[in-house]
């Protein structure tokens, strides 16, 4: 059985204010989730205060992006080792905005991940298509090929500590939510291509769904099969959605 996970990808938002109320919200909220892993993802400059607000409480915290050296004349960049120092346990690697905004290829993602691990860091791996992909029928070869280049650089086993999230680009804070067939589709055949190289990785990796997912389609999406939980941004942001979305995954 794999234990459903909810990770919070808060973006480039918040402030000190507001991020403490959100904080007090969540922990609040979360005290009879114990059925689902509940990460939040605060950017950078927040993440040793967030830290330290959820020290107590049983929700574990993310950064949205790290660097591949680990230390050195690298300005405006934050390593592996200093994340793990101020207590984060997950780095996000991948996103499309990361990938669309910033230039990111497979082998920097590649070599992202690597970063991370060697460090202890889980890593939460985004993959997915764009709509142009989904329309030219090309979802898998584009998830396929995102894939193989992690796999390539650090072999299978580097996805036993490591967590997989779907996210098509088109449902990105679109509104736009994949249905839950769609969604399911592409999930099982992450497992199945994982499958074919290691068995057990398959069936242990949570693969999580990203996209718009919100309190009011979470418990349709997370009743697939092969979605183990959420990467959830713009509802994250709000203390009651995201807490509905952890209680959605507690019951499926
Ligand atoms: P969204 O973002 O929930 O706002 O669509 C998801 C993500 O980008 O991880």
């Amino acid at each position: 059985m794999r234990k459903p996970l909810v990770a919070g990808n808060w973006k480039m938002n918040g402030s000190r204010t507001s991020i403490q109320a959100l904080i007090e919200g969540i922990i609040s909220g979360a005290t009879d989730l114990e059925g689902a892993d509940i990460v939040v993802c605060p950017p950078f400059v927040f993440l040793s205060e967030v830290v330290q607000a959820l020290a107590h409480s049983r929700i574990a915290v993310g950064a949205q992006n790290v660097a591949i050296p680990e230390q050195g004349a690298f300005t405006g960049e934050v390593s592996a080792s200093m994340l793990k120092d101020v207590g984060c346990e997950y780095v996000i690697i991948g996103h499309s905005e990361r990938r669309a905004l910033y230039g990111e290829s497979d082998e920097i993602i590649a070599e992202k991940f690597a970063s991370a691990l060697a460090l202890g860091l889980t890593p939460i791996l985004c993959v997915g298509e764009s709509l142009e992909e989904r329309e030219a029928g090309t979802t898998e070869n584009v998830v396929e090929r995102q894939l193989a280049s992690i796999i390539q650089y650090n072999g299978i086993a580097a996805f036993s500590n490591a967590v997989i999230a779907y996210e098509p680009v088109w449902a990105i804070g679109t509104g736009k939510t994949a249905t839950p067939h769609q969604a399911q589709e592409v999930h099982a055949f992450i497992r199945q291509l994982l499958n074919i190289q290691n068995a057990s990785i398959a069936a242990k990796i949570r693969i999580l769904y990203g996209g718009s997912m919100k309190s009011a389609n979470a418990t349709e999406l997370l009743a697939q099969g092969d979605i183990d939980g959420g990467l959830i941004g713009g509802a994250s942001l709000s203390r009651d959605d995201f807490i509905a979305i952890c209680s959605a995954a507690t019951k499926v």
